[in-house]
């Protein structure tokens, strides 16, 4: 079934609602059908809101390209990197940063995520109240830089320029998504800032880039992959311009997803302590009073359900936009060549014929007894098919961590001054500003390792 989205404002089109209240916005849509026609200015655009049509979608990515909106707009900053090249470059540069992501090398860059969580949580005071957000993208910007730089001397300044950077540019790909293109390039204070974010951020990884060559050493990291790794079929490997895509694309890719994740799970903690007592019980069970590390990961199937349902619940990528390159049918409908289609993991992950009473986070929902046969395209926080997000395993692993190390000595309060509204105009969905107060606990030793 097709349906249209209701009130079109002229001009805008539904850009009012996707600006203000985004989340809302998509998660209404499958009112209207499992195909969505949406107006994004005076373009349609159209959006699945059905398993099968998000899986048709995703499995064919060479008619479901890479293009629309947001890809154009984060070009300017990511290139033709991993995330958002088109179909014609994908498979080579898959091929060669795919081994920087294997098993063995995860657990190489876990000693960073260890440390570093360990740092942030030795810092907290008892009582202190923590801007929740901004805490944990701090976090997971000197983990992406740790583990992509270790052998670079990226000072304490460098990453918070970077950081900054990063969030001027991220603020505008997806501000500039719904303004005329003629705006775009205005001599403003705001795009004059921006133009710097972007010469910083180039600036910066093209002299680490340089440093790594003249140095020549391995340093196991993700930078010494990048540079030494070669395409098997054509024995040739990434040249600067392209690692520094690469690179770009990575930090852009992580620098957020992973702290909004983490933000709306300890969040949802704290409104069900039932939920945060049983996580603190197989954290002290497993971890016993130490930071958590690689090898607990497995150890911890709760704490992953804990993660999978925010993922669900709250996924940080709400937005991802694919231009069709070849007329196709879908849902019965005729697109033409050029039509854009938006994915949106929201659109189906809050429908009550997917998910058993969607808007409870549940993380036993992900018991393998309950959820046996859960449809192929009903869970697509990381993406799906030849494009799924290929930072999944890291990703997992350090929210783990983290989330285990936090939950072992730490309990947290939301405060009612906290605004948890999502973030309008945001590359993820995050809380606009969650408070929570730490308050010291003593894990409990007494249950042994099973
Ligand atoms: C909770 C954390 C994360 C979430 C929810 C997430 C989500 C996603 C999604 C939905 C996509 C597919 C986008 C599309 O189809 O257009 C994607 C792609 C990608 N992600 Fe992630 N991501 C996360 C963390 C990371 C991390 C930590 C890294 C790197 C260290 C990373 C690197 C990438 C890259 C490079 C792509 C492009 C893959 C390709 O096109 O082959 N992501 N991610």
């Amino acid at each position: 079934m097709t349906g249209s989205a209701p009130r079109p404002l002229p001009v805008v089109g539904h850009l009012w609602p996707l600006m203000r209240r985004p989340i809302e916005f998509l998660e209404s849509l499958s009112t209207y059908g499992d195909l969505v026609e949406i107006r994004l200015g005076p373009t349609p655009a159209y959006v699945p809101c059905h398993p099968t049509l998000i899986r048709q979608v995703l499995t064919n990515d060479r008619t479901f390209d890479k293009g629309g909106l947001l890809f154009e707009r984060a070009g300017a900053v990511v290139g033709n990197g991993l995330g958002s090249c088109p179909h014609s470059h994908h498979r080579r540069q898959r091929r060669l940063i795919q081994p920087a992501f294997r098993h063995e090398r995860i657990r190489h860059y876990a000693a960073v995520m260890e440390d570093e969580v360990d740092g942030l949580t030795h810092s907290w005071q008892d009582g202190q109240v923590i801007d929740t957000f901004p805490v944990l993208c701090d976090l997971g910007l000197r983990i992406s830089t740790r583990t992509l730089f270790t052998g670079s001397t990226v000072s304490e300044s460098e990453i918070t320029n970077i950081r900054d950077s990063f969030e001027i540019a991220l603020h505008r790909i997806v501000k500039t998504m719904f303004m005329p293109h003629g705006l775009q390039n205005l001599p403003t204070a705001a795009n004059r800032r921006y133009k710097r974010a972007l010469e910083y951020l180039h600036e910066t990884v093209g002299r680490i880039i340089s440093q790594y060559r003249e140095s020549g050493v391995d340093h196991g990291d993700l930078m010494s992959m990048l540079i030494s790794s070669t395409d098997e079929e054509s024995g040739v490997g990434l040249d600067d311009s392209e690692i520094h895509d690469q690179v770009v694309s990575l930090l852009l890719a992580a620098s957020e997803t992973v702290p909004a994740c983490l933000a709306w799970a300890l969040h949802s903690l704290s409104l069900q302590p039932e939920l945060m007592t049983r996580l603190q019980e197989e954290v002290d069970t497993v971890v016993q009073g130490r930071t958590a590390h690689w090898g607990d990961v497995e150890a911890l199937p709760y704490t992953q359900r804990v993660i999978t349902e925010s993922l669900r619940r709250h996924p940080p990528g709400w937005l991802f936009t694919r231009v069709t390159t070849e007329g196709v049918e879908l849902a019965g409908r005729h697109l033409k060549a050029g039509t854009t289609v938006i994915f949106s993991p929201p659109a189906v992950q809050s429908r009550a014929d997917v998910f058993d009473r969607p808007r409870e986070y549940d993380p036993d929902r992900w018991l393998r007894e309950r959820t046996p046969s859960a449809p192929r395209g009903s869970f697509t926080s990381f993406g799906g098919g030849a494009r799924k997000c290929i930072g999944d395993n890291f990703a997992m692993t350090e929210m783990v961590i983290a989330l285990a190390t936090m939950v072992r000595t730490w309990r947290f309060e939301c405060l009612p001054r906290s605004d948890l509204r999502t973030a309008s105009l945001a590359t993820v969905n995050h809380p606009r500003r969650l408070l929570l107060r730490v308050a010291k606990r003593t894990p409990s030793l007494a249950s042994s390792r099973p």
